[in-house]
């Protein structure tokens, strides 16, 4: 891996949020202090057997103390070693799994409780990934810490006993223990920036295996399947490049780490040997000394690792610091007023937009003194040229972002005075592009009321014009949907999406090109379906095709952030220029621009013909340019395009 690809993984550590590990571990604390007590034992049974092997030596062998007692002993021992060892790890992964579960949890309820602008600045998926190998950080230091300290307990232990019973040897014994520590420490620091390294390039091929196999036909479609494989064989190469980076680090420090012991072990049995053959030492004193130094290799390995993992623990809990520490701009008032009763004569969903301001960012104002009031109960469709503002409407009305000037209100109270969530369960958006969990038919339908019973989501369906379609599915209602599921056409997912605002019942129902993805030719079922929504509902429906837009009692041309023109579809056909030419780009960016659909009142809406929907084939007559000609010469009657065109076929 080149330097300039690797993403920086290391910030500098400006200060360590210690605290936010320590708050989590007391909440652990009772299993950690299990974990360090049985690790103890552990270490004292380790310590104590080379003790037990001399004592074995000299007294089972050399002297005449029964041996079958004393491997009995070590036996013993080492069950307790065993048992202990197992016990430990169990509970140090209880604990440390707990933590970082816990902290996932907490992470992603900030995230998502952290305002619309955040999520559009850093791209939510990847920070929770980046989050996620922080935990996984965490959780490798947590993990280690009751090994460590009876680790620790274990090395202070042992060198107490070597020091007391034999200071110059184990001076000789003791020298190249440190460049174990040291030397584990260097190949922990290098080894994980090569293994991460490792890890993005995995990354990076899954990310284009994934890619080739979503987006086949794309791929099959521009023949490009060529420039895909040579990409992964690109990153197939890098993979193989950074994983040997890897292997070339494991195989340069391990043979040090492992012979460095081995050198203190030369020099203690050169220096021993002559101890047991001068008289001064017996065998078994030497297999203890000999014993004991094997057993300060771990835990000098252990420590050192543990030293290089806390640093990166230290990293990554700075990181998931600032997340946690990031505010939410968009917060609830501290002393949220309530709205008035749904359905009361206050409470009827009206809205004002007081010369509403608003941008991005600091170049550009999106909307520019957007003033309207739409009384509780009407509805209003919102046109505009693409860019115009539309969708943030929405935005600002569900209070992803807020207003920079002026101010919105529903039933008379500030959006900035209510409770977020009182506010979002107020009003219900159906956005252009519909999400579909991976859940039933009827579990998406029911999202904001997830008791509703099958009665009220049928219901729901059958006003979304649904019903017909969820039924013929292979599990009707009960049929999986989303990612690994049962695949809908875009019109059916709206359909879905305008049912789940349906049985969320807000009083002010916003659907953003609610309907871009049905089929022109079926649109009319739809209509009537948001007909019978909008009765008696404040609606916001954003769309362009003058079949929907003539559904609403007024329209709202937006133009340069503000409204340019208000009034019927009819009366902005026949008044405003700007208005047309907005209808006949829409119209002839219309992916098959096959149709202009005229205004229609609902009661026609039965029959395709006179909601206008015409033959897909019959391109001609209904080209922009038709429009323009039509609506600038149709007059008073207002219906663009019913006079020019037959239908030819029929649906
Ligand atoms: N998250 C964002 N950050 C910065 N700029 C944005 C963001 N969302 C939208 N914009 C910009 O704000 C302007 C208005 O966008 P908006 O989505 O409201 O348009 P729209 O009228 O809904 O368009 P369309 O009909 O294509 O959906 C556009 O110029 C767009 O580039
Ligand atoms: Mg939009």
């Amino acid at each position: 891996m080149t330097a300039q690809d690797e993403p920086a993984v290391e910030p500098a550590v400006e200060h360590t949020p210690w605290r936010l590990l320590t708050g989590l571990l007391k909440t652990q604390r009772r299993g950690l202090i299990a974990g360090v007590l049985v690790g103890l034992t552990w270490a004292a049974a380790k310590v104590s057997v080379p003790t037990l092997l001399r004592l074995g030596i000299d007294r089972g062998i050399r002297g005449n103390e029964s041996l079958l007692k004393w491997a009995l002993i070590i036996g013993a021992v080492g069950v307790v070693s065993a048992l202990s060892i197992g016990y430990r790890r169990w509970l140090a992964f209880r604990e440390s799994r707990t933590v970082e579960s816990r902290l996932r949890e907490r992470l992603y309820n900030h995230i998502v409780r952290l305002h619309i602008g955040f999520h559009d600045r850093s791209q939510t998926g990847q920070l929770m990934s980046r989050a996620s190998s922080d935990l996984q950080q965490l959780q490798q230091f947590v993990v280690m810490i009751p090994m460590v300290i009876s680790n620790l307990f274990q090395l202070i232990a042992i060198l107490v006993l070597l020091i007391t019973s034999d200071p110059l040897l184990a001076l000789f014994a003791l020298v190249p223990l440190p460049f174990v520590n040291f030397s584990a420490r260097r190949f922990n620091s290098k080894i994980h920036p090569a293994v991460m390294a490792v890890q993005v390039r995995q990354a990076a091929l899954a990310t284009i295996v994934e890619e080739s196999v979503s987006g086949v036909r794309v791929v099959k479609g521009f023949g490009a399947a060529g420039v895909q494989s040579s990409k992964l064989r690109n990153e197939a190469d890098r993979i193989r490049s950074v994983s040997l980076d890897a292997a070339r680090i494991r195989a340069r420090f391990l043979p040090a780490i492992d012979l460095l012991p081995q050198i203190g072990l030369i020099a203690v049995l050169a220096v021993g040997g002559h101890r047991v053959l001068n008289g001064d030492m017996t065998i078994g004193q030497l297999i203890q000394f000999n014993s004991s130094v094997l057993l300060l290799i771990w835990p000098m390995r252990n420590i050192g690792m543990m030293l290089a993992t806390g640093q990166r623990a230290a990293v990554a809990l700075q990181r998931i610091e600032q997340v946690l520490t990031t505010e939410s701009e968009i917060v609830d008032a501290p002393d949220p007023v309530r709205l008035p009763q749904a359905g009361s004569s206050t409470g009827r969903g009206s809205l004002t937009f007081r010369d509403v301001t608003f941008g991005y960012d600091a170049e550009r104002t999106v909307l520019d003194r957007f003033d309207v009031s739409i009384p509780g109960g009407s509805s209003v469709a919102l046109v505009g040229a693409t860019g115009s503002g539309k969708s943030t409407v929405t935005r600002l009305l569900l209070r992803f972002y807020d207003v920079q000037g002026g101010g919105i209100e529903l039933d008379g109270c500030d959006l900035r005075s209510l409770a977020i969530h009182d506010l979002r369960r107020a009003v219900g958006v159906v956005f252009e592009d519909t999400l579909l969990f991976h859940d039933t038919v009827a579990a998406n339908i029911a999202f904001a009321d997830p008791d509703a019973s099958i009665e009220r989501i049928e219901s729901a369906a059958k006003l979304a014009g649904a019903h017909d379609f969820v039924m013929a599915l292979p599990e009707g209602y009960g049929t999986l949907l989303g990612e690994r599921g049962f695949s809908l056409s875009g019109g059916q997912r709206q359909r879905i999406a305008i049912a789940r605002a349906i049985l969320a019942d807000p009083r002010v129902l916003v659907l953003d090109d609610a309907t871009s993805a049905v089929d022109p030719s079926k649109e009319h079922e739809i209509r009537e379906a948001m007909a019978t929504v909008m009765r008696n509902r404040t609606t916001i429906v954003i769309a362009h095709r003058p079949g929907t837009i003539a559904l609403a009692d007024t329209v709202l041309l937006l133009g340069n952030g503000r409204i340019a023109a208000q009034g019927t579809h009819h009366e902005l056909l026949a008044n405003s220029a700007e208005y047309r030419d907005v209808l006949a780009s829409w119209a002839s960016s219309e992916e098959d621009s096959d149709l202009i659909v005229g205004a229609a009142d609902d009661s026609d809406t039965e029959d395709p013909r006179a909601a206008g929907v015409v033959d897909p084939h019959d391109r001609a007559a209904v080209s922009p340019a038709a429009i323009r000609a039509n609506a600038a010469v149709v007059g008073d009657d207002l219906t663009v395009g019913t006079h020019v065109h037959e239908p030819i076929g029929g649906e």
